[in-house]
This record gives C-alpha cells, structure tokens and sequence, in this order.
C-alpha cells in the first residue's frame, strides 16, 4: 500500500481537509498518515504522528516511517517553530526516495522578481522591498496611494494602504469587523511607525489600484488550479470575492463574501466580456508553464486577480497552498473532486 503523509505546522490546521481526504485514501489503496515535521525522530527517521483507520475514521497515535507522497500544508512563518519545520521539509525535499506532491512557491517579492522577465509581467504590480520608512514616506505623492504588506502569506492581514493628503499621511487598514484609518499629521510620525513595523517582518511596496465595484467595495476573482491525475492543468473555479464598503482588501478572513464568478462577468457587456474571459485564460494557461520553468513542480494555485475600472487586470498573489473555502462555497458539489484531486495526483507521482 502506498503511505501519503499530510503535514501541518500544528495537528489543529488542516484538520477537515485532512479527514476528508484520509477518507477517500483507503479506497485507493493508500494509507494515510499526518504529522508534524518537527515530529521525525532523528535518529531512527521515524515520525510520531497520527495514523488514519478507515474501520472507525479517527486518527491513531502511533510511529510510522516517513510516508512516500508528502503533502505539505504548512503555512511558515517567521517564528521558531515555522523556521525549524521548514529546515526539515527542505531537508525531505533532498530525498530521492520521497515524493512530494508540489514543492511551493518562494516569497511574494521573490515571485515578483522571477516574472517581472516573463510574458506575464504586464499584468504585474512592480513590487519592491520596503527598506525604511523614509523611503516610503518621502516618495509618497498626494493622489498616488501605495499598499505595503507583509512579502510571506498573510490572509489579508498585516497590509496597510498609505496615502498622502494636505501633508498629512493617511494609513488604512482592514481588520476582521471593520476598517481602521490613522492619521499621522507628520511625516516623522508616519516614518517611525513604518520603522517599527518593518522591524521584524519584510515588507514590500506596490502602487494602489482602485480594485473596487460600483459600491466602493475592493473585490478580486480568486482563481483555483490544479492538476489532474494525468499531471494536466485545470482551473477549478473562479469566484468572486468581495470586502467592506470602504475597505481595502477582499480576503474572506478580513470578512469578505463569496459570489459566483458567472453572476459577475454577466454585468459586462458582450464585448467586454470577451476581451475579460480571453485576457485572463491567456494569463490562467501561461501562468502554471511559466511557474514551473522558474521553480521546482507543483500541484496546485490559488491565483488573486484584480481588475481596474479600465478593465484591465491585475495579478494580485500567486499561492502554492490555496484554500478550498471559495471554491466550495460556490459549488459545494466539488467537494468529492477536491478530496481525491491529491490522492490521485500522489498516484501518479509514484507511476
Ligand atoms: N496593490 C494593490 N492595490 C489594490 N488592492 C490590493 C493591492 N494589493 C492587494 N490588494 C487587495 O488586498 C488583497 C490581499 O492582498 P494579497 O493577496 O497580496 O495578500 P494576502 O492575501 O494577505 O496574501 P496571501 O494570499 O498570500 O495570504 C487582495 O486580494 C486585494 O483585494
Ligand atoms: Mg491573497
């Protein structure tokens, strides 16, 4: 039987995605196995984790070798705990004996700079490394807003839109229930908080599109690919996600809502729509090809595109661990899709 191991930072992430999918193992001939990676025995290369029974559906304790098909879940960040996991999955990564179904995408300003070269780049916001607050604040103009945020994952938290009005500096921002706006009536001020907040997190900078629908609500097509068993490409869905009156950000876990991409593009004209639907399946078909030139293969995407008022369209965020929330919510009938889309995958790897 072939092992397939999920692995997360903690035992709680994960977990209905993981059951789901150990569910659908047995009947594959695979055993499922999820663990944590700080969890391997050094010296035996034994892992403490949990083993799936498919006779009662739970998750056993027990001690198992490092499964063959790796499916890593694990969002890093910069704690301890993230760095050691991650030095170990990189670690397993080296292993020609173990499989793992896609190896990640780098950071959101490495991923930049590897396709600021590609055919993509017209659809990319020029992104740079905030290095101090000076150097946002004397380059803001009244009228030319920028975003800063965090350049390792962060569900819509941690990014703050600046804007520079009458000499004062306005930041915006928005949190689970609602947004927040801060004035800084001078630039020192607005300089030392940048300062403290790029103190142990890297930042980037990026001009601020006016991503938002007739109500002033920031809004972005969320877009999930992934592969077959054969190892072809396929989007999954498309859906709308759409944040507060105001705000800015559409992320779900800054309470944004979820609506069918159809219902959307039907606003458009004829002629818009196709120009809408061409643009980006030219960008959806490139994008995985291009991925995979610049770095090691993967397995599946969540791709964030904007679109200007102009109709133009924008790469937002391109990540290698999407979730499943938007595509279920709009068409909860993919459910047995998504579930064994990994498994079979795995399946193939090891043909
Ligand atoms: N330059 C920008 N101009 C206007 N809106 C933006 C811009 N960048 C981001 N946004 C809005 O903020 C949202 C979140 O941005 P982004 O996807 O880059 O970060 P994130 O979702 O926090 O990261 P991750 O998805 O990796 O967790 C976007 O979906 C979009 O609605
Ligand atoms: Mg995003």
């Amino acid at each position: 039987m072939l092992s397939f191991g999920l692995l997360t930072l903690h035992t709680n992430n994960e977990k209905t995605y993981f059951m789901e999918i150990a569910k659908r193992a047995h009947l594959l001939d695979i055993e499922c196995f999820r663990f944590i990676p700080s969890n391997i025995i050094p010296n035996s290369e034994k892992v403490h984790g949990d083993k799936f029974n498919p006779l009662t559906n739970e998750w056993m304790p027990s001690e198992f070798p490092i499964p063959k098909i790796l499916y890593d879940r694990c969002f890093y960040g910069e704690d301890t705990h993230s760095k050691q996991c991650k030095a170990i999955v990189k670690w397993l990564k080296t292993r020609n004996d173990l499989l793992f179904l896609g190896h990640g995408l780098p950071n959101k300003l490495d991923l930049y700079n590897a396709l600021a070269n590609s055919k993509l780049s017209p659809y990319l916001l020029p992104s740079k490394l905030v290095t101090s607050g000076e150097s946002i604040v004397h380059r803001l103009i009244p009228h030319k807003p920028v975003m800063i945020k965090p350049i390792s994952g962060s569900q819509g938290r941690g990014i703050y839109y600046l804007e520079k009005k009458n000499n004062e500096i306005i930041v915006k921002t928005d949190k689970q229930k609602k947004s927040i706006t801060r004035t800084f009536p001078y630039e020192d001020k607005a300089i030392a908080w940048i300062n403290y907040l790029i103190k142990d997190r890297s930042y980037l900078v990026q001009e601020y599109k006016e991503l938002t629908n007739e109500n002033n609500q920031p809004f972005d097509i969320r877009v999930l690919l992934q592969k077959d068993e054969y190892g072809n490409w396929h989007v999954i869905t498309k859906g709308i996600r759409t944040g507060k009156q105001d705000g800015i950000v559409s992320n779900v876990s800054a309470g944004g809502t979820i609506s069918p991409f159809e219902t959307w593009i039907e606003s458009f004209s004829v002629s818009e729509k196709e120009y809408l639907v061409q643009e980006m399946s030219d960008i959806l078909d490139s994008m995985p090809i291009i991925l995979e030139q610049n770095f090691p293969p993967l397995f599946e995407l969540g791709i964030d595109l904007g679109v200007s008022k102009d109709h133009s369209i924008w790469i937002l965020d391109i990540n290698s661990k999407p979730g499943r929330k938007v595509a279920l919510t709009i068409n909860p009938f993919l459910e047995e899709k998504l579930y064994t889309a990994p498994l079979l995958y795995g399946k193939t790897l090891v043909k």
